[in-house]
């Protein structure tokens, strides 16, 4: 028989019970599935986060309510919602909701993307578009990206000479690593051979892992303490091996300059090292700990997004000889037959930003855009959203909604073709890089390279599909990690064209 103490206890977890429903019921909160006590939500959530929110949006509409344990959650499925938040509440939702386990090696406290929506995060995020979204900066930057699309269909060249097929996303990885190592470090960061390289990236392939699982302690803050899936311990371990090995660059540039010696090129190091406030702010320089975060950061950021992206672009292609030929055609048609493309020729290339996009739409890489945080209690469309809650924008439900797409699960590049719809964050059907003032600082790099790189792959080699697979059983599933990946890797068999590049 229970005794009176635990029938009390009892009595009281039920008053709260009831007193937490009143409560939720004076507030207007958006419509949402019945949680259970203290867990809420957590099994409404079963195989792909993305996939499980577009489906109780056809139960509970477009704002959606969750309570992940003590998480309030709204989540944002409709291009209307997203319109209405990046336009009328950027502020209000411009704080982020960052993993527990990024606590480790303080990276929260210098990461950008991380950031709260504070002076530190303006500093960082000035700086980063004065160096990546100025088109200036973009366009002399042109060269550095060229050299290391010719090292990668160099090396493509020499694999399949020896080899039948090729697994693509090794070469895009590599190459998306050198791109934004040569354009922030001035140097290639790895190589096929290269030891550290290498170390760096593996230590990043198991960061970016464990940081793609769903960390339980983001959901109940009381099992901190316990670290019960070992996310904050292995995120500690490959955070300290990854900031060791950028510690020592950031190092090396700075003796440098204290002998005044090294090339008299400035790249994304020299100004993060020579950033100085104003004497107004609290921040007047950046710490050699903070530099070393945010120099890691866009390596986080930038290259397994990048390189993903391509890869699906190639499984789109090989799925759709159509497709691929009309973009060849184009591709030979701007640059005739003596010349390999350059970013120079993008805008001309209007098949090839239309493939690009159609595969974005498709697959976008961070498909949950980065969760953001409501800085005060807002009014959202009616309700009543509490300060505190995660605000998740679904850009792959967004993506895939027939209310703003016709025939939305098929690949049609010519959609796009005389269309004044895009990517840039203004046309919210479409938003792989977010919107507003938290929207991704590398878009104009990423589409570039994203660009660039297929064309030279389609310009350079005739693709087909290995001879087990044909365009019908390509495994087109996903593989969720920090960003969507296919979960088979892509095999492609390269058949040198005439030389051209
Ligand atoms: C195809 C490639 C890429 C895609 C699809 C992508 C997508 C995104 C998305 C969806 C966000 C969050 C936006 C939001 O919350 O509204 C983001 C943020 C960010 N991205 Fe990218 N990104 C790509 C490449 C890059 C590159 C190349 C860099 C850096 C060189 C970069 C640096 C960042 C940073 C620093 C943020 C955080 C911005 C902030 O919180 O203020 N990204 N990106």
């Amino acid at each position: 028989m229970a005794s009176p103490g635990s029938l009390t206890w009892l009595a009281v977890f039920f008053a709260a019970l009831f007193l937490l429903s009143k409560l939720r019921n004076r507030l207007r909160l958006p419509p949402g599935p019945p949680g259970w006590p203290i867990i809420g939500n957590i099994f409404d959530l079963r195989t792909q986060t993305h996939r499980d929110f577009d489906r109780l949006k056809s139960m509970y509409g477009p704002v959606l309510w969750l309570k992940l344990g003590n998480l309030n959650t709204v989540v944002i499925q409709s291009a209307a919602a997203a319109a209405e938040l990046f336009k009328k509440h950027d502020v209000a939702f411009a704080d982020r909701k960052a993993p527990d386990s990024l606590n480790a090696c303080d990276y929260i406290k210098g990461s950008l993307a991380e950031a709260p929506y504070d002076e530190y995060w303006r500093i960082l995020r000035r700086l980063s578009l004065s160096e990546l979204m100025v088109q200036k900066r973009i366009k002399s930057s042109a060269q550095l990206r060229k050299e290391c699309i010719d090292k990668m269909i160099q090396w493509i060249k020499k694999d399949a000479s020896e080899f039948c097929e090729i697994q693509l996303e090794k070469y895009l990885t590599i190459m998306t690593y050198n791109q934004l190592s040569s354009f922030m470090l001035t140097r290639d960061i790895t190589d096929y051979k290269s030891e550290t390289g290498n170390e760096f990236l593996e230590a990043m392939r198991n960061f970016l892992c464990w940081q793609g699982k769903p960390d339980v302690v983001d959901a109940f803050e009381f099992l901190k303490w316990l670290d019960p899936q070992g996310i904050r311990r292995h995120t500690r371990m490959y955070l300290e091996q990854l900031l060791k090995i950028v510690s020592v660059f950031v190092q090396e540039r700075i003796q440098e300059r204290n002998l005044q010696k090294g090339n008299n090129t400035r790249d994304f190091l020299d100004a993060l090292l020579d950033y100085e406030g104003d004497g107004k702010g609290s921040v007047d320089k950046l710490s050699e700990k903070n530099i070393n975060i945010i120099i890691l950061e866009m390596f986080v950021a930038g290259t397994e997004t990048t390189s993903n992206t391509t890869v699906w672009t190639m499984a789109e292609l090989l799925r759709s000889p159509d497709s691929m030929s009309k973009l060849k055609a184009e591709i030979d048609r701007v640059t005739g037959s003596s010349r390999a493309v350059e970013e120079n020729d993008i805008p001309e290339l209007t098949y090839l930003r239309a493939v690009v996009d159609e595969t974005m739409r498709l697959h976008p890489a961070l498909p949950l855009l980065l969760p953001r945080k409501a800085r005060e209690d807002t009014e959202f469309m009616g309700y009543d959203i509490p300060k505190g809650t995660t605000v998740i924008v679904n850009a792959w439900a967004i993506h895939r909604d027939p209310d703003s797409w016709e025939d939305p699960l098929s690949f049609k590049p010519e959609r796009f073709l005389n269309s004044n719809i895009n990517h840039k964050g203004q046309h919210y059907e479409i938003i792989p890089f977010g919107s507003g003032r938290r929207s991704c600082v590398g878009m104009l790099m990423a589409e570039r390279t994203v660009s660039l790189t297929l064309a030279r792959l389609i310009q350079s080699f005739d693709w087909e599909l290995p001879a087990n697979i044909s365009p019908e059983t390509l495994d087109m599933s996903e593989a969720t990690g920090f960003s969507l990946r296919m979960s088979t890797p892509l095999k492609g068999v390269p058949r040198e064209r005439e030389a051209k590049c």
